[in-house]
């Protein structure tokens, strides 16, 4: 199914959500485009008599708007903004006091492991990094206080693919939460909260503003209690996104499905592109028949999404050679907009897991697969693979 016909259940499909959705014409002037308030506090009638509206760390309108943009396009009652995708994931293991235990995929995002590695456990918070994929990995990790099971799928940087449904439920049997970090697949291409998830996370810096231009975060969520934590954290740390930020990310959102439909295709095309070519090793890609996650995939994804990771027989010196011959491909951190990227995780992005268990193999470079004309991407790779002296 694509873009333009989206719709799966009963009410407006998710594109028509997308342009929609918290975004009805302006009640003063009629603007079809929800205004950038910028002001940080609201008049009052009488002493807490206002229009929904009192500061604005604590509720903002063009916040608001996105917040009811991105809960309808999640199958969410409620969402929330954040300065970053960091800032998100923070409000969500906030839940967790000493003593708590934690579950994170043993290749999670190095940003997610360095915030669960270096502030969380430091203050208490035992966490155990779990091969998600295999259900025996998960049984053998549950402890008394395993209070929540942070998922990524697809992972960054392997591609993995994690069974939300089966994970959720295992997490809801031992009395924990499924958090699933949402950002590779963004709700076009698949709905954790309709498989069990609790709450879903988001880097918008990525997918849904998808411009390289803003960086944020959000969290959607059904649970009235995760909720109210999340609402408090947001007001109360005050990791809020900026009026125009949140205009950024709407403004990206309402394209989401058709960017999407495009980065995909052309993803699908690279990763078929690098598994014939001699020079790659290994291509991790959902959308290949041979990924080890291809079915579980297909199952829960509306598409394979337009990240594709591959090694070389070259190993790391040809990694990095290629890294820096691709020109269309920009070498730079960051993924999910519409102009292509190229990166080396371990270097990069995955930095931080260097000498733990998530540590990434040196020789990975992963593609963040964008909009461009195929064909121009397939050339500018055939350059870059053809610079390696290996
Ligand atoms: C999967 C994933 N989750 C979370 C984040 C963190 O998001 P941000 O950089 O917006 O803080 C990233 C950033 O790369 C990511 O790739």
């Amino acid at each position: 199914m694509n873009s333009s016909n989206d719709r799966e259940g009963k009410g407006p499909g998710f594109s028509t959500r997308a342009v929609h959705a918290g975004q009805d014409p302006d009640p003063l002037t009629g603007a079809v485009v929800t205004p950038i308030h910028l002001a940080t506090t609201f008049a009052q009638e009488a002493v807490g008599k206002h229009k929904g509206f009192d500061y604005g760390r604590t509720r903002n309108p063009t916040r608001v708007s996105l917040e009811t943009t991105v809960a309808s396009l999640e199958g969410a009652a409620h969402g929330f903004a954040f300065s970053s995708g960091m800032a998100a994931a923070d409000a969500v293991l906030r839940l967790l006091t000493p003593g708590d235990h934690l579950v994170i995929p043993d290749d999670a995002y190095g940003g997610t492991y360095r915030l669960v590695s270096s502030i969380y456990a430091p203050s208490g918070v035992a966490f155990s990094p779990v091969k998600l994929q295999s259900p025996d990995a998960l049984a053998a990790a549950w402890r008394d206080g395993t209070r929540l099971v942070w998922v990524e799928t697809p992972s960054n940087p392997k591609l993995n693919i994690i069974d939300i449904e089966a994970v959720s439920a295992a997490a809801h049997d031992h009395g924990a939460l499924c958090i699933v970090d949402n950002t590779f697949a963004t709700p076009y291409l698949q709905q954790p909260l309709s498989l069990g998830a609790d709450a879903v996370v988001h880097s918008s810096t990525k997918y849904l503003g998808g411009h390289s231009d803003v960086v944020g975060g959000l969290v959607a969520t059904n649970d009235e209690d995760l909720a109210r934590h999340l609402g408090f954290v947001q007001n109360s740390a005050g990791a809020v996104p900026s009026p125009f930020d949140c205009y950024l990310v709407q403004r990206g959102l309402k394209t989401l499905a058709v960017r999407l439909d495009r980065q995909c295709a052309n993803a699908a095309v690279i990763a078929a592109y690098l598994v014939a070519h001699p020079a790659v090793e290994a291509v991790f890609y959902p959308g290949l028949e041979g990924h080890p996650g291809h079915e579980l995939a297909a199952h829960q994804m509306r598409d394979f999404g337009a990240m594709v990771s591959f090694t070389l027989r070259g190993g790391e010196a040809a990694a990095l050679e290629v890294a820096a011959a691709a020109r269309l491909f920009t070498l730079a951190e960051s993924l999910g907009a519409v102009e292509s990227l190229i990166e080396l995780p371990a270097r990069m992005t995955h930095a931080s897991t260097a000498g733990s268990e998530l540590e990434v193999d040196p020789s990975l470079i992963r593609l963040s697969v964008g909009l461009e004309t195929v064909d121009d991407l397939l050339e500018d790779l055939d350059r870059a693979l053809d610079a390696p002296v290996s």
